[in-house]
């Protein structure tokens, strides 16, 4: 994987997956070894952020690397200078970019005039580190990715899509319901059933949370409204009314079901106080997760050798 990019989840392959899997797994039990030392990556963030800058921060560190946090203020992409440009002058410095953006075609244009990796870290589109870490929590939890039905409750949005497609690698059953109109973008549910095919996973999308969480071995939800979309609050509020994740629909899932959120959380919204405190909610282990999975990411992309 050295040198490449990762615009999407659905630029790895179900072998790329589950590698990062393992390593970051490997990472986390028996800590990494300095394989980025001398090494500096920028992150270019146009959204606000805690776990994704932290975790991409603190990761470089303990690679024995560091990272540049740049704020759109500071560097006005494709406003002060052209993405190309950002790029180009970026890739003279550092041996990797982290991009936090709206438009995946952002992603697209710094990846092509970079000569270094370019890693998505949250665009309107995809989360493909959130994925890596949605995954890992899951082979923790569940032992297995394979075979695992993971009910999504709420917005088919960037979290939703990523994931999707990370199920559809590892061979993972997603169902995901959504009120009408806010269900996966089509290009997306295509793309994960045709993934799916090979990898003996699944892809579903339902109207009833309750029909969802039949069965299911995680229940997983994320914000109505995701940043950028703050205009259509009210709207979304409406929309979604029905789709709480609650203590009677964890109810429904199976008695060893566990809940995820990639935080942060809207309580009162999408979830409630006592679903996120309960013990079934792993949210703060897959926010940890952030951290192990994105480890074994930059080591993949930019290291000569084994981080672990
Ligand atoms: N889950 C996640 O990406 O959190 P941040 O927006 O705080 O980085
Ligand atoms: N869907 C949310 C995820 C935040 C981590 C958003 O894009 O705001």
């Amino acid at each position: 994987m050295r040198g490449r990019d990762l615009l999407s989840i659905s630029d790895l392959t179900p072998e790329e997956l589950d590698y990062l899997i393992r390593s970051a797994l490997a990472m986390k039990r028996d800590g990494s070894r300095p394989v980025l030392e001398g090494q500096t990556i920028a992150m270019l963030f146009e959204k606000p952020s805690l776990r994704t800058r932290v975790s991409f921060e603190v990761g470089m560190k303990q690679l024995g690397g560091t990272a540049i946090y740049l704020s759109q203020a500071e560097v006005g992409l494709g406003q002060r200078e052209p993405v190309q440009d950002v790029a180009r002058v970026l890739s003279r410095y550092v041996a990797g970019i982290v991009v936090r953006t709206y438009a995946q075609q952002s992603l697209v244009d710094l990846a092509a005039a970079a000569d270094k990796p370019v890693v998505n870290a949250l665009s309107d589109d995809e989360h493909p580190c959130q994925a890596l870490a949605d995954l890992l929590t899951v082979r923790e939890k569940k032992g297995r990715v394979d075979g695992v039905r993971i009910a999504f409750i709420g917005d088919g949005n960037n979290v939703a899509a990523s994931l999707s497609l990370a199920c559809a690698l590892g061979g993972a059953e997603f169902v995901i319901a959504s009120p009408p109109g806010y269900g996966l973008p089509e290009a997306i549910v295509d793309a994960a059933r045709a993934s799916a095919r090979d990898s003996g996973g699944a892809i579903e999308q339902v109207v009833s949370p309750e029909d969802a969480v039949k069965g299911a071995d995680v229940v997983y939800t994320d914000v109505w409204t995701s940043m950028g979309q703050e205009a259509a609050w009210l709207e979304r509020q409406e929309a979604f009314q029905g789709y709480q994740v609650d203590e009677a629909l964890m109810k429904l899932a199976k008695p060893d079901a566990i809940f995820m959120h990639d935080l942060p959380a809207h309580r009162g919204e999408e979830t409630i106080d006592s679903v996120i405190e309960s013990p079934q909610s792993v949210v703060f282990d897959q926010a940890e997760n952030r951290l192990h999975a994105q480890k074994a990411l930059l080591a993949a992309l930019m290291a000569d050798e084994a981080a672990s």
